[in-house]
């Protein structure tokens, strides 16, 4: 783990940032855009750097069947108090089986991971774990430079069938969402 991404949510704790002013914003245009995108419950969400659980419980309590991974211990234990299903893990590496969920939420390892290699990674990660004809939801945070080549490197784009980029979130936040179809 690194020891950067510790420190860094030591001092800013993830636990209330959706809950007012951009933030919330955020969350409220995040779930609107999830349940316009995600097949309908029961079914199987991977909630990749799902933090202390803000999407992963509200999902559950939509009735879909979510799991939640991240490296940061203090999440994790947080999010299982929340009654989520969490485990410890990256996203470059998951520890899922091939093509066992409906959709993967990727919203928060972009922002931290932001070498080429690394991005392609954690998408490739998605793009496994996916099933054929799910989806992948992608954040990035725009002010990363060159945030936007998460979207278009062409490596990128083969792990893919169709992205349609939901850009309403800038200006409330620097939250970018992508919605990925990984081909069938
Ligand atoms: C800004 S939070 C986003 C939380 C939530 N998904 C959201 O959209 O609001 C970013 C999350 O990504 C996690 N993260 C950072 N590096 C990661 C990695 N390599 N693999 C998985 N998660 C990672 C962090 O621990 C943190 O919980």
């Amino acid at each position: 783990m690194d020891p950067d991404i510790l420190a860094y949510y030591d001092r800013k704790p993830e636990t209330d940032r959706l809950a007012a002013g951009p933030g919330l914003i955020e969350r409220v245009r995040t779930q609107h855009i999830l349940r316009r995108v995600l097949p309908p419950p029961p079914a199987r969400v991977l909630d990749v750097g799902g933090a202390t659980g803000v999407y992963a419980t509200w999902l559950a309590g939509l009735g879909y069947s979510v799991r939640l991974v991240d490296p940061v211990p203090g999440h994790v234990a947080a999010a299982r108090d929340s009654g989520v299903d969490a485990v410890a893990g990256d996203a470059r590496a998951l520890a899922e089986p091939d093509a066992s969920y409906d959709a993967v939420l990727l919203m928060g390892p972009l922002y931290h991971l932001t070498a080429p290699e690394e991005r392609l990674a954690a998408l490739g990660e998605a793009a496994r774990v996916v099933r054929p004809g799910g989806v992948v939801v992608e954040g990035v945070a725009g002010w990363v430079p060159g945030a936007e080549a998460a979207f278009t490197d062409e490596r990128v784009l083969a792990l893919v069938a169709s992205v349609e980029e939901e850009p309403a979130l800038v200006g409330a936040s620097a939250h970018i969402l992508a919605i990925a179809t990984p081909p069938s």
